[in-house]
């Protein structure tokens, strides 16, 4: 499985990418206006176009995916297209994200923009990560009209089941891949009982039609469900920094070390 991480913040990317375990970027408008407003209090005078020039440079030789902020298929797709080409040259590593209909009621008769901007982008050679996701099939549609990658939300999933019972939680608690059951009923939302599952889900419908688009397990908030989401058998997991370091960390891998170090013995130390 690829490791993504979803940030825009240079410092965290240039740190990924010399530990060497970095597969790639995603970023949104919210993680870039988080970037941009850690870039007003530094003293380095970077411009939002020079501090993303850095992080394709940076990621160059894998995916980052930039996000279209407007809504009509015509707008999403001259957005996108202008970012392409103002950004790939850079380091010919750019995907554009698009959502899988951003259209909020289905009633404003502009149904399927999204898929209408994905389709164009497509055929223009422009890679495609398509973002929102929230059931497997807003996926397969993705997928269909030609998106590389298609990113299925995990962790808002969770929460939105979370919010439907009433539960008290944090964004970074655990929600189990099977699913809550309240008044002997399993939790779910349109067939979906978690995040994980609607990985899940999505992988196995995309496997058994041998659909190559790759399923982006997104909006992972804990290591647990990274572990998961490889389990599931998604492509890639873009996660947060604070998730980067957490798959790392467990007490007993500390406490072996200290009393390893604490046990060498001398003419050891004196090997080399
Ligand atoms: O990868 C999508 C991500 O940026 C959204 O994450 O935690 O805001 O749901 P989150």
């Amino acid at each position: 499985m690829k490791f993504f991480l979803d940030s825009a913040i240079l410092g965290e990317i240039e740190y990924l990418y010399n530990a060497g375990i970095c597969d790639g970027i995603t970023m949104n408008p919210s993680l870039v206006k988080k970037a941009v407003e850690g870039l007003k209090g530094s003293a380095e005078k970077a411009t939002l176009e020079s501090y993303i020039t850095k992080a394709l440079k940076i990621a160059k030789g894998t995916p980052v995916s930039l996000e279209v902020t407007e809504l009509g298929a015509r707008e999403m797709i001259a957005q996108g297209k202008a970012l392409y080409k103002k950004f790939n040259p850079v380091a010919g590593n750019v995907y554009i994200k698009i959502p899988a209909d951003p259209s909020f009621d289905g009633n404003d008769g502009k149904d399927l923009d999204g898929i209408f901007a994905i389709s164009e982008l497509h055929k223009a050679g422009i890679p495609v990560n398509c973002t929102l996701i929230f059931t497997p099939e807003q996926a397969l549609a993705a997928a269909k009209a030609g998106a590389n990658f298609v990113s299925p939300f995990a962790g808002r999933i969770d929460d939105m089941l979370r919010k439907g019972i009433g539960a008290n939680f944090g964004k970074e608690d655990y929600y189990p891949a099977s699913g809550l059951v309240r008044d002997d009923q399993l939790v779910e939302d349109n067939g979906i009982v978690s995040g994980i599952d609607l990985v899940g889900q999505t992988v196995k419908i995309f496997r058994q039609y041998g659909i190559k688009s790759e399923v982006l397990a997104a909006s992972l908030r804990n290591a647990r469900q990274v572990r998961e989401a490889a389990l599931v058998g998604a492509d890639i997991a873009t996660m947060p920094f604070n998730v980067f370091r957490e798959l790392l960390i467990h007490k007993l891998t500390r406490e072996g070390m200290e009393k390893f170090t604490k046990d060498t013995p001398e003419e050891f130390r004196k090997l080399v």
